[in-house]
């Protein structure tokens, strides 16, 4: 087989390691493969596949990062903001502009309707760090695209794994469909637990569609109580 093959799925079988995967799902591996066959993973330079040790060093890779062309265009890069060892992990699709500016995570409209929703159930800020699929602003907010993806899903996947979050809450479709590796809609997604690679993963709509849909909020709210219910579980 094709060297640059072996790579590709050394790598993909890593990435599988990252998110704390220790069974090899081959059909899986195959399907990744197909998906990101256009990415030469050979010609990425070593520092870009390196293990990150510490959320420190993962903050300093994202702050110098140039791995794609978002660089050019942000303000700040957005790491992620929350302790080191929480209950919850949201993740969110990309940082807005109010993020841009600050260079912190869902402190424009949308993410403070979150947290006035997050404090009125008792999910306080010690319990959950906070970051995006992608850590730099696209360009007038458009839809990331996979080259930005898949440079920057590395530092995901390490926050992920060096984190170990009871569970993940993602964000909006872009957000849960990524992370659940699926096409099915935010609305199918939403409201139930889900385990996938020995993570517990809770969908739910983007506090920004709440602010669209006012009546909403209700289906937001009861979303992050399954979360807090997911993590008295345990
Ligand atoms: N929307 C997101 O998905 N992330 C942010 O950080 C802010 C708004
Ligand atoms: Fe690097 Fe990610 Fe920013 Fe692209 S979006 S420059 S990969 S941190």
């Amino acid at each position: 087989m094709d060297g640059k093959i072996w790579n590709k799925i050394i790598w993909i079988l890593k990435r599988e390691e990252f998110l704390g995967n220790d069974k090899i799902n081959f059909s899986k591996v195959r399907e990744n493969l197909k998906r990101c066959s256009r990415i030469d993973i050979t010609n990425s330079k070593k520092k870009d596949r390196e293990d990150f040790k510490t959320m420190e060093d993962i903050r300093k890779a994202i702050i110098n990062c140039k791995k794609c062309p978002l660089y050019l265009s942000r303000t700040n890069p957005v790491v992620g903001e929350g302790p080191l060892t929480p209950n919850i992990l949201f993740i969110g699709e990309a940082p807005g502009a109010d993020e841009d500016i600050s260079g912190r995570p869902f402190v424009g409209r949308s993410g403070r309707k979150l947290r006035e929703i997050l404090n009125s159930i008792g999910i306080t800020d010690d319990m959950f760090y906070i970051t995006n699929i992608l850590k730099c602003r696209p360009p007038n907010n458009r839809d990331p695209n996979s080259k930005e993806i898949d440079a920057c899903v590395p530092y995901l996947d390490f926050q992920i794994k060096k984190l170990n979050p009871d569970v993940i809450c993602t964000l909006g479709t872009f957000a849960s469909q990524f992370i659940l590796k699926t096409n099915e809609r935010i609305g199918i997604l939403r409201g139930k637990v889900h385990h996938k690679n020995n993570r517990t993963i809770i969908a739910t709509y983007h506090p920004s569609f709440i602010l669209r849909n006012q009546s909403m909020g209700s289906v937001l709210k009861n979303d992050l109580l399954l979360c807090l219910n997911e993590v008295k579980k345990l």
